[in-house]
């Protein structure tokens, strides 16, 4: 059985101190009150290292947003994936749609960051999703499986196990449209079936997909409670703790 994981992905919000206290409210609440699943916050960069210090890692884990394409040197205003593991973080989000588009973010950047990042100890939560032309033109398989293999499937099975994969739809992202959580699991175990085949139905068991893409705390329930679906990677509804503790919370049910 593959790990259930809720992920928030705070992205570009909060200033330090509104993080600092998210962070605190956040470890209070789930230390009254402990998750049934693996939690886990992936914040800028600026807030790792308090964040990390405020946090019971045992209870919740921390993740950056992204980290560079180079191991160390001259490039300035990147952040490595060393820098990353050495405020304490356990994860690192790589192929978000947002870093895709508005970054550039090609394949071939993207399985060098995730080789450094695993070489450098930490884990990725790796995100594939289709645009909405792309659902429309009904391309959405081929469209994660190419995702995969142009980023993931290079690696060995030790290394892939260290991959947790989030699907989220571009046309979901932030729109308040989810989608249904019968759409979901049928991407979802296409998913799995695509690791399957590269790794083996052992190792697909075992890998946690995440789904991704206006979740919130209403509609969780229902997608949590399809086979494939292992959890959820969450934006704005990371943002306030009673929002996120909610979806957290659909692990209870
Ligand atoms: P929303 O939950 O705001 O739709 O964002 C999803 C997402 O992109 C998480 O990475």
């Amino acid at each position: 059985m593959a790990k259930k994981i809720v992920a928030g992905n705070w992205k570009m919000n909060k200033n330090l101190q509104e993080g600092i206290e998210l962070a605190k409210e956040l470890n209070e609440a789930l230390t009254a009150d402990k998750p049934n699943c693996g939690v886990i916050i992936c914040t800028p960069f600026i807030h790792l290292a308090k964040v990390s210090e405020i946090i019971n890692h045992n209870v919740i884990n921390l993740g950056a947003e992204n980290c560079a394409d180079k191991e160390v040197g001259a490039f300035t205003g990147e952040v490595s994936a060393e820098m990353v593991k050495s405020t304490g973080a356990e994860y690192v989000i790589l192929g978000h749609s947002e870093r895709r588009e508005y970054y550039n973010e090609t394949p071939e950047i993207l399985k060098e960051k995730v080789d450094i990042a695993l070489a450098n100890g930490l884990q990725v939560i790796f995100c594939i999703g289709e645009s909405l032309a792309q659902r429309e033109a009904n391309e959405q398989n081929a469209v994660v499986k190419a995702e995969l293999e142009g980023s993931v499937f290079h690696l060995t099975e030790e290394q892939f196990k260290n991959i947790v994969i989030a699907y989220e739809p571009i046309w979901a992202i932030g729109t308040g449209k989810t989608a249904t959580a019968e759409q979901a699991e049928e991407i979802h175990a296409y998913i799995r079936s695509v690791v399957a085949e590269k790794y083996g139905k052992a190792v697909a068991d075992e890998t946690s997909i995440l789904y991704g893409g206006s979740c919130k705390a209403s509609n969780a329930p229902e997608l949590f409670a399809k086979p494939n679906i292992d959890g959820g990677l969450i934006g704005g509804a990371s943002l306030k703790t009673a929002d996120f503790k909610g979806i957290i919370d659909a692990w209870k049910k």
